[in-house]
């Protein structure tokens, strides 16, 4: 898949944001090494904790769905500048694939390009 597509597919679940108390809305683009896409936006909560980012979403939709090998994500955000994932999100990924692709993206769709490793160098592990 070209890195527009996923691009699009990013700023098209953006469209599904639940965020009326931020009103900051996040649309995620999971593919997986299959070649299947997995998209998620943020689900926001009035006891605010609850709330869930859009990254973790697509990465649950996949996992529930079969889905652990993942080869890139892409983030779209309203706001200025590039949105980067949040630390919980970077665990989250980590979790599946450490040498995963992540996009970022701001409100013209110009793009950067991320390996997880770089992001998250030290990741949290059991140890086992
Ligand atoms: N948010 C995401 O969806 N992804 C991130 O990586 C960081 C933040 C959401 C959570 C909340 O709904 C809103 O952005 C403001 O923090």
């Amino acid at each position: 898949m070209h890195k527009n597509d996923l691009i699009a597919l990013a700023r098209e679940a953006q469209e599904y944001a639940y965020a009326p108390y931020s009103e900051f809305r996040v649309g995620a683009a999971l593919l997986t090494k299959g070649g299947k896409t997995y998209t998620g936006a943020n689900i926001e909560n009035s006891s605010y904790g609850l709330s869930i980012c859009a990254e973790r979403v697509a990465v649950f939709r996949a996992v529930n769905d079969g889905c652990q090998d993942f080869a890139a994500i892409c983030i779209c955000a309203s706001g200025e500048g590039f949105v980067y994932p949040c630390g919980a999100c970077l665990q989250v990924l980590a979790e599946f694939s450490k040498d995963l692709t992540v996009i970022i993206t701001d409100k013209n769709n110009q793009h950067k390009e991320y390996n997880l490793n770089e992001m998250l160098p030290q990741v949290f592990s059991l140890g086992k």
